[in-house]
């Protein structure tokens, strides 16, 4: 199969912004206790701390991990998990027992260990503006007043500084603790918003917005939210997991439609609300989780039984998940201007990218598309036009088998390309060329495929889905990559020069 990539340096979406290579960490099975913190374990540092999920977490150079939950920070008081007298609390999302060993001070020393940011979600279920304000005092205010000085008498350090927020978590969700309509919610999220930005004025909040476009209310319960927060917030969060349950590889291979479909209608939400309000102040997305999740997700998921680090969705990802999530991050890039922060939900045990067991930690397939891409995608989001040969998906039509975006870092004239190649049976010759420049020299090339879609790593052969070396060419004025079936690729370091 043939196809070619169109791009041009003046036809661009803007600056990728890097957050979109974040992270998000739960309180949920053994994504903390077992997994980040195991105290005793050979495996850990002095502060209880696994070295080897602190390096595998480094590796994909997370800008940002949001943390504590998910549906967990609706029914979290901060202040059990702070300090030396904590806690325990029944966690009410996934009933297990929250032992408070790991709290806020124990998750910004990770954050430092890994070479991250913290994003703090705050808890507009069960508690309110007040106490997320307070948490917004403890993490970064100077003062002599309570909870700034309970922080230094916990952790002995200076403020955090931690500049991004969340105002709850899915609260348009049934299962939500404290879900309400979204007036409601709209106006505690404002007042939550305005008492925080009051302690600190540099933060950033992210409105909550619909769990996902099945949601009857989706959209709906976004304007809402906007109408009411627009000129006190900065980004809207949107949140989506992809599933094969009817195993339909090419059906699951065309998401990316959906991804594209979902930025589109926030992109097209967000300028109706701006002109509504004649508004100079720009909202964005923040997708703050994405993933595949449908194989560990009900019965046994949803009850950890009031255990500590329960066994709980702990989804094993093969090649076709991996293939999704390039897809993912392929439409955060090529909508650069809409989306600027978005995280991998999640990173360790839960639905994660890395998985632990008590001597040792495997990566799995999902990992490599996040770390590849965060090592690479830099500069302006160019916009490719692709022809390829199309299919017809079950319920998607016209379907290109080529997912393309595309990076180009100014200062150097070097281009990245992502590419995912959508058929299961034939690879794809792909001719990259640029209407305004000519490629002067080849990328380095690295693909992750294999011949089954349902491949993945085990502890048994833990490199099955890894990336491996492939090759580009310079041909004429532009480049061709080889791509397999089944597979993706990320060319970095295309070298260009001005068109002659
Ligand atoms: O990531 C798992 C769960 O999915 C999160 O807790 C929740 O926000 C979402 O429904």
């Amino acid at each position: 199969m043939e196809a070619t990539v169109r791009l041009d340096t003046a036809y661009n979406a803007g600056t990728i912004d890097p957050r979109i290579f974040s992270g998000f960490l739960e309180h949920l099975g053994r994504s903390i206790y077992g997994g980040v913190y195991d105290p005793g374990n050979k495996l850990s540092d002095a502060d209880g701390q696994r070295t080897d999920v602190i390096e595998a977490m480094s590796g994909l150079n997370m800008p940002y991990v949001r943390y504590p939950g998910g549906n967990f920070v609706s029914n979290y008081d901060w202040r059990d998990g702070v300090g030396p007298d904590r806690k325990a609390f029944p966690d009410f999302a996934w009933r297990a027992t929250e032992p408070n060993t790991f709290g806020t001070d124990e998750f910004m020393k990770w954050c430092r260990k890994v070479g991250t940011e913290p994003m703090m979600a705050v808890n507009l279920g069960t508690l309110g503006p007040a106490e997320a304000a307070g948490l917004v005092e403890y993490c970064n205010m100077d003062t002599a007043t309570q909870y700034a000085q309970a922080r230094r008498r916990n952790a002995g350090t200076d403020p955090y500084n931690v500049k991004m927020w969340c105002l709850g978590n899915e609260m348009d969700g049934f299962w939500q603790a404290g879900h309400v309509p979204a007036d409601q919610y709209a106006l505690k999220a404002r007042n939550a918003a305005r008492l925080m930005r009051g302690m600190d004025p540099s933060i950033e909040l992210v409105a909550a917005g619909s769990s996902g476009r099945h949601m009857p209310t989706y959209l709906a319960w976004d304007r809402t939210v906007l109408e009411t927060c627009w000129d006190d917030i900065e980004l809207i969060s949107a949140h989506r997991y992809s599933n094969n349950r009817e195993n339909d590889t090419p059906g699951f291979l065309a998401e990316g439609v959906v991804i594209d479909s979902i930025l589109e209608e926030y992109a097209g939400l967000l300028a109706y609300v701006k002109g509504v309000k004649r508004s100079k102040h720009d909202v964005y997305v923040c997708f703050d989780e994405w993933n595949v999740w449908y194989r560990e997700r009900d019965g046994k998921n949803r009850d950890g039984k009031w255990r500590v680090g329960p066994d709980q969705l702990e989804e094993e990802y093969n090649l076709e998940d991996a293939l999704v999530c390039a897809q993912y991050l392929n439409s955060f890039i090529r909508r650069a201007e809409v989306v600027k922060v978005a995280c991998l939900a999640q990173i360790v045990n839960v639905i994660a990218a890395v998985v632990t067991s008590p001597t040792g930690m495997l990566k799995q397939s999902i990992y490599y598309p996040s770390a590849l891409y965060a090592a690479t995608a830099k500069g302006l989001s160019l916009t490719p036009v692709v022809t390829a040969p199309r299919y017809d998906a079950s319920d998607r039509e016209g379907v290109a088998y080529l997912d393309a975006a595309a990076s180009y870092d100014e200062a150097t004239g070097d281009a990245a390309l992502f590419l995912v190649n959508r058929s299961v049976s034939d690879s794809v010759r792909v001719r990259i060329e640029f209407d305004d420049r000519d490629v002067s020299h080849a990328g380095d090339v690295q693909i992750l495929s294999g011949d089954d879609p349902k491949m993945a790593n085990t502890w048994s052969n833990p490199d099955a889905i890894s990336p491996k070396n492939g090759s580009s060419t310079v041909d004429g004025r532009g480049l061709v990559v080889e791509l397999p079936r089944l597979g993706m690729a990320v060319v970095s370091g295309v070298g260009t020069r001005p068109r002659a």
